[in-house]
């Protein structure tokens, strides 16, 4: 099981980087372009904190020739090990191939459905971002989604983990381990309602009262 944070925002991965055993980072345009920076700085950036745990950066073009110039450029300027993230498209389960060929770890993203899971493993991709809420606002059922792809990927050789993502609070989290997912990706806001519960905050009050109530000497 694991948790990697969905951000590209500095001040948030070092924050969840001290605190919660987060196993890396995943980020896609739009996520980037939030922060108004350099791209490749932003990439380094981000690798420094989080050392070797797994950053996973999604390319754009829209044939495949542009999808891999892209991931080239990506590794040719970060000079470290990322995952490369190829949209689940016709023209993205060929550059996924001639990644994974490579030996380069590559993650299927943009996933709703089996169909576009098998493709991706099939295309050697090591990974499989299944969106979960937004198949939910389209009236799609995300669990057995993902239980599906679950059933279907483990008799393949090499067997992707299945990576979800897009989520509107954290009990969708939940549902998605819960279906199978073996690694969940979320926005730092979802990760705080984690922790950000009243109850255990009461109780552990009332603990700290009782003691003070027995042993304070003021
Ligand atoms: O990074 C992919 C995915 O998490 C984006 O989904 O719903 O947060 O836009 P959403």
């Amino acid at each position: 099981m694991e948790i990697l944070l969905d951000t590209a925002n500095l001040q948030e991965i070092k924050l969840a980087s001290k605190w919660i055993p987060i196993c890396g980072i995943t980020t896609n345009p739009t996520i980037i372009c939030r922060e108004h920076t350099n791209f490749f700085q932003r990439i380094k950036a981000i690798k420094n904190i989080i050392e070797k745990k797994q950053l996973h950066v999604q390319v754009v073009g829209n044939t495949w020739e542009q999808m891999i110039q892209n991931a080239e450029a990506i590794l040719d300027n970060c000079r470290q090990e990322i995952h490369i993230k190829i949209p689940a498209t016709y023209e993205g389960f060929r550059a996924m191939k001639e990644l994974s060929d490579r030996d380069i770890p590559v993650t299927a993203t943009t996933v709703y459905s089996p169909e576009q899971a098998i493709l991706a493993t099939l295309a050697g991709a090591d990974c499989i971002a299944v969106y979960y809420n937004k198949m939910y606002n389209l009236n799609m059922d995300p669990q057995k989604t993902i239980w599906e792809i679950s059933c279907i990927i483990k008799s393949s050789d090499k067997p992707p983990k299945i990576l979800a993502a897009s989520f509107r609070n954290s009990r969708q989290v939940v549902e998605a381990f819960l279906a199978g997912a073996d690694a969940a990706t979320l926005p730092y806001n979802i990760l705080k309602e984690f922790w950000n519960n009243p109850a255990p905050a009461q109780a552990v009050r009332e603990f700290q009262d009782d003691w003070e109530k027995e042993y304070s000497t003021a």
